[in-house]
């Protein structure tokens, strides 16, 4: 159904139809749209613009057609080109000419902001209850592994054993800062465009801050030709989307490591696991590949809306039908990633005595020398000096640091008596790294511990925002 067509002599071409209609992806707004009628009709009774019958068969209709729109009873036509039109038709199909009168006072401007800022916020919550809940797998497993040692590393070579919980926790401090993302967002994009009109406002007396109210929003936005323009939300939420996909490939990436026979640490489950067609002894971590790979499409969709929005002028333009795909992608994709992701990490177990027997190897407690020699007065340009002279003396012979003579320790440094070995071993080692942060299991606890109550306190606020959500939408 058209909602324009006064002014022309023809419909549109074909062609120019097929290009510019929405209604293929648009069509997903409809729960959203129907509801922010729902708001605008009340402004309009409000302001004695719909009477007191009209409305309530307007009403009628519109709760009709949003249990049609959930059943699949009512579907877009061929004829109908975006999700606004699609409803009006709908309406006029049960009220006849009265199904136009909502469009007193609204552009499909105002209407296809606020569907997309509703839409957005419902389906940003549930990508923030499923980071907490990938969150919550990674500290469950951080805890298992708070004892176990690990060597770490910086650039990809053995630097110093850590703890292998506060390695998998590091992915969920990462992780936080995301839902701490959402949650600012979500502060900034609670206002509403609705009355904002095609980008003046309106001389009909409608009331913004009344349907801000009955949406759920904070308030109405407070420039009318802003609100009709701003996609901040979209490229934002785009950009937030992006960062998480970023830490999921991070993730993936060291999945794909420890799981690779040369590691051999990372056992993943059958069921987060798949094989090959040829190769029957293979089973592959396809799950923490997907992960990597999706970062791409979800930076992809960033950077195609902060392109389309560069140099746009304010207003509606038709160009901002573009926002839609992509973020509707972004979303649909993580989505799909974090479950399978957080099963992935509740189901993998670590060997740790492959971990530990590795943690030492590499010279990674070379440091430890030079912080050994720091705390008996030498200066650490110096004790690095002597460290690297250990490391090169057992590269030479083919030994380990420990391995090292009372006399060879001596002969490179006089201050490397025999004590040394005590910091020589990787527990010591560990232990003894008790900065804030640091990664002696001790201080891990407390830090998973905090990070613990942290992610309670933002669970309660998703939990508490999406009720607040889905009751707005049933009312
Ligand atoms: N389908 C359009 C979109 O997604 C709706 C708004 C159309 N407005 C207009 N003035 N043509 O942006």
């Amino acid at each position: 159904m058209a909602l324009w067509g006064g002014r022309f002599t023809s419909g549109p071409d074909e062609a120019v139809f097929a290009l510019s209609r929405s209604i293929d992806f648009d069509w997903r707004l409809a729960p959203y749209d129907l509801r922010s009628s729902l708001a605008h009709l009340s402004v309009l009774e409000n302001a004695k613009l719909v009477s007191t019958k009209d409305g309530a068969l307007i009403r009628a209709a519109l709760k009709q057609l949003q249990q049609e729109v959930s059943e699949g009873q009512f579907f877009p036509d061929p004829s109908d080109e975006d999700v606004h039109s699609a409803l009006e038709r709908g309406l006029t199909l049960k009220l006849g000419s009265l199904g136009g009168s909502l469009r007193a006072g609204r552009s499909r401007n105002d209407q296809v902001a606020t569907d997309l800022r509703l839409f957005a916020i419902d389906h940003m919550l549930h990508i923030a209850e499923q980071v907490t809940a990938l969150q919550g797998a990674l500290l469950e497993k951080a805890h298992e592994y708070v004892d176990a040692s690990a060597p770490g590393f910086t650039h990809l070579q053995h630097a110093q054993p850590v703890s292998f919980g506060h390695e998998l926790a590091k992915h969920a401090h990462a992780l936080n800062r995301d839902v701490d993302r959402i949650r600012d967002w979500h502060g900034r994009t609670n206002f509403s465009p609705l009355g904002a009109g095609a980008l003046a406002g309106s001389s009909l007396l409608l009331d913004p801050e009344g349907s801000a109210s009955n949406l759920g929003f904070s308030g109405a936005i407070a420039n009318s030709i802003d609100a009709v323009s701003d996609r901040d939300f979209v490229a934002e939420a785009l950009f937030i989307l992006a960062m998480i996909g970023s830490h999921l490939s991070r993730m993936g990436e060291e999945w794909c490591l420890w799981a690779s026979t040369e590691f051999g640490w990372a056992k993943i489950d059958d069921a987060f696991a798949t094989g090959s067609s040829i190769m029957p002894q293979k089973k592959n971590p396809d799950i923490a590949e997907l992960a990597r790979g999706k970062a791409g499409r979800l930076i992809g969709n960033l950077t195609a809306v902060l392109s389309m929005l560069k140099g746009l002028p304010f207003a509606y333009n038709r160009d901002l039908q573009e926002d839609k795909e992509p973020l509707f992608d972004s979303l649909d994709t993580l989505s799909l990633v974090l479950p399978a992701f957080a099963g992935m990490v509740l189901t993998t177990t670590f060997d740790r005595a492959k971990m530990a027997a590795s943690a030492p190897t590499g010279f990674s407690l070379a440091t430890e020398i030079a912080d050994y020699l720091v705390r008996a007065g030498i200066p650490f340009a110096q004790a690095h000096e002597a460290a690297g002279k250990c490391v090169h003396a057992c590269e030479s012979a083919g030994i380990e640091l420990h391995e090292l003579s009372d006399s060879e320790l001596k002969e490179i440094h006089p201050a490397l008596d025999s004590n040394v070995r005590e910091v020589l071993s990787v527990d010591g080692a560990l232990a003894s790294r008790t900065t804030f942060g640091g990664t002696a299991p001790s201080n891990v606890r407390i830090q998973i511990a905090a990070l613990e109550s942290n992610i309670s306190n933002r669970a309660a606020w998703i939990a508490s925002e999406s009720q607040r959500f889905s009751g707005m939408m049933g009312a």
